[in-house]
C-alpha cells in the first residue's frame, strides 16, 4: 500500500515511523506535504530506511502535484482540525482512500462537504480513534457485550485534563473554536466515539453548558501574572508562572516549532491566559441516545489529576472504570501514580462488587496506538477484529455530532435535536 502524509507536525510522526519502520515490509511512504518547509525537511530527514531517491516533499500548494506524481493508495491527514475536510475531499476526488486524525472535522458545513464527496466517490475514510484500542477500554466493551449488567440504561462519564495537558489546548490553534471546534469536538470526539461504540447507539438530543473560567485574563491577574507577554519565550514572568513552557528546554519542541517559526509565525508557546481564546475549559453535556440510553458528561481542563471515570448503569447491575493517568499536578509538575492506576468494578445486582483484573498493553495512549496501527497497516496479518474497532466516516461523523450539537446548544441556551441539525444542513447520515 502506497501512502502520502499531509501535515508534518507532532502527530504525523507516529504514522511516519509506522510506515517506514514497523510496517515498512508491506507499505511505502512516497510523499510528505506541509506549509512549513522546515518541518517538511525535518520529517524527511528522520526517515531511516529510504529507497531510491528518498521520500518526496511538497509544499501545501503542491498537494495535487504530489497526488499526480506519487499516485498513493491512501492519504494520511494530520493537519490542524479545521483543515481536515479540504484534504479529505481533495484526496477522495483524486481517487485515494483517506486515513484521518480525529476529529474528522469541526462543524456541519465541513461535515457535509466530506459526506457528499464520500458518497460521490465511494472512497473509504478511516478515522484513527486510538482510544477504542486501549486494552482496558476494549475490556469494557467486552463486558458490556457479554450482558453482565443487562441492558445499559444510563452512563456517567467524566474526563479530567490536568494542568499540563489541559493547559496545552490553550496555547495554539486548538484554542480557537473555528479551528478546533472547541474541546467538546477536538478532545471529546474520542469520548463520544467511545460512548457511541460502548452503548451501540448515536446521539439524538443534546443539552450543554460550558464556559471559560480558568484560562482567563482574570485568573492571570489573580496569580499576579497580569503583565504576561503574548508568549512564554519573551515573557518577563515566565520564571514565576506554573504554566510557562520553555521551547528551548525540550529538543522535540525546539526542532519542530521554535526553529521553524520564522516562516509561518506558528508560536507553540502562546500564553494560556490570553484574552482572545474562544474555547471553553469547563463543560457539561446531557445526551439522550437514539436507543434511549442517557448520558451525563463532564470535561474539565484544569483538574489536579488526569484520567477518566465512567459508570454504566444497567438493568442487571453497574460497571465502573477509573483510570488515574497522572495525579498530584501542582502548577506544571506531574507525578505518575504507582502501578497502572486503573480499576474496573463489576457490581451485578444481588452479588457483592467484584474488582476485575484490568487488561493491559504496552505503548503510547495506554497500549492503544500499537494495536490500532497493526489493524491499519497490517490488516491481513492482524485478522478480523472481534470488537469492530475500525472506524469509518459514519463513526467519525457520529463522534463529532455530540460536540457540534453541544456547541449549538450552548449558543442557543437550550437542548437541540441532532436530526433537526442534520436536516437543516442537508446532511443524510445513517444511524448504524
Ligand atoms: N489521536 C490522538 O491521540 C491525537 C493526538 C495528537 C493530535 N491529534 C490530531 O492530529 C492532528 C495534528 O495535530 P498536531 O498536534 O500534529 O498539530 P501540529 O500543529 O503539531 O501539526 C500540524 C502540521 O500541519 C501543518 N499545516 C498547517 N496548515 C497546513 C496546510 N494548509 N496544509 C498542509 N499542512 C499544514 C503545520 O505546519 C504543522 O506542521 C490534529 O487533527 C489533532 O487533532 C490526534
Amino acid at each position: 500500500m502506497k501512502y502520502v502524509i499531509v501535515g508534518t507536525g507532532a502527530r504525523h510522526e507516529m504514522f511516519r515511523s509506522a510506515l517506514t519502520e514497523t510496517y515498512a515490509h508491506s507499505n511505502e511512504l512516497a510523499g510528505l506535504c506541509d506549509t512549513n518547509a522546515g518541518r517538511l525537511a525535518l520529517s524527511a530527514g528522520r526517515i531511516e530506511r529510504q529507497g531510491g531517491n528518498g521520500v518526496a516533499t511538497y509544499l501545501a500548494g503542491e498537494f495535487q502535484q504530489m497526488l499526480r506524481e506519487q499516485r498513493p493508495d491512501r492519504v494520511i491527514v494530520t493537519v490542524p482540525d479545521y483543515l481536515h475536510h479540504d484534504y479529505i475531499v481533495a484526496a477522495m476526488r483524486a481517487g485515494c482512500d483517506v486515513v484521518t486524525e480525529k476529529p474528522m472535522t469541526t462543524d456541519l458545513g465541513r461535515l457535509k462537504a466530506i459526506l457528499d464527496a464520500q458518497a460521490e466517490t465511494g472512497r473509504s475514510i478511516s478515522v484513527t480513534f486510538n482510544y477504542r484500542y486501549t486494552p482496558a477500554r476494549t475490556q469494557l466493551k467486552d463486558i458490556l457485550l457479554s450482558g453482565a449488567i443487562g441492558e445499559i440504561t444510563a452512563v456517567d462519564f467524566r474526563w479530567h485534563l490536568d494542568r499540563v495537558h489541559g493547559a496545552d489546548y490553550f496555547r495554539r490553534w486548538h484554542r480557537y473554536k473555528d479551528k478546533s471546534g472547541g474541546l467538546l469536538v477536538h478532545k471529546a470526539t474520542h469520548h463520544f466515539d467511545l460512548l457511541n461504540w460502548w452503548i451501540g447507539s448515536t446521539p439524538a438530543e443534546v443539552n450543554a453548558f460550558g464556559r471559560r473560567t480558568f484560562y482567563t485574563p482574570e485568573m492571570a491577574d489573580r496569580l499576579g501574572l497580569s503583565a504576561h507577554s503574548e508568549r512564554c519565550l519573551t515573557c518577563p514572568l515566565a520564571a514565576k508562572c506554573d504554566f510557562a513552557m520553555d521551547l528551548r528546554d525540550d529538543e522535540g519542541l525546539r526542532e519542530l516549532y521554535l526553529e521553524n517559526e520564522d516562516s509561518d509565525h506558528y508560536y507553540r508557546d502562546r500564553c494560556v491566559f490570553a484574552g482572545d481564546i474562544t474555547i471553553e475549559d469547563t463543560m457539561q453535556v446531557g445526551v439522550r441516545y437514539a436507543n434511549q440510553v442517557s448520558l451525563n458528561y463532564t470535561l474539565c481542563a484544569y483538574s489536579p489529576w488526569e484520567g477518566l471515570e465512567v459508570k454504566f448503569h444497567g438493568t442487571g447491575g453497574e460497571l465502573t472504570h477509573r483510570h488515574v493517568e497522572v495525579h498530584g499536578v501542582f502548577g506544571g509538575k506531574r507525578q505518575k501514580p504507582a502501578g497502572e492506576g486503573m480499576t474496573t468494578v463489576l457490581h451485578q445486582a444481588g452479588k457483592p462488587p467484584a474488582e476485575l483484573e484490568v487488561w493491559h498493553g504496552e505503548g503510547d495512549h495506554g497500549g492503544a496506538d500499537p494495536v490500532m496501527l497493526s489493524y491499519l497497516f497490517d490488516a491481513e496479518k492482524t485478522g478480523p477484529d472481534p470488537y469492530n474497532r475500525q472506524s469509518t466516516h459514519v463513526d467519525g461523523a457520529w463522534s463529532i455530532l455530540t460536540g457540534i450539537a453541544a456547541n449549538h446548544s450552548m449558543a442557543a441556551g437550550k437542548a437541540v435535536s441532532v436530526d433537526d441539525l442534520l436536516n437543516a444542513n442537508g446532511i443524510h447520515l445513517p444511524r448504524p
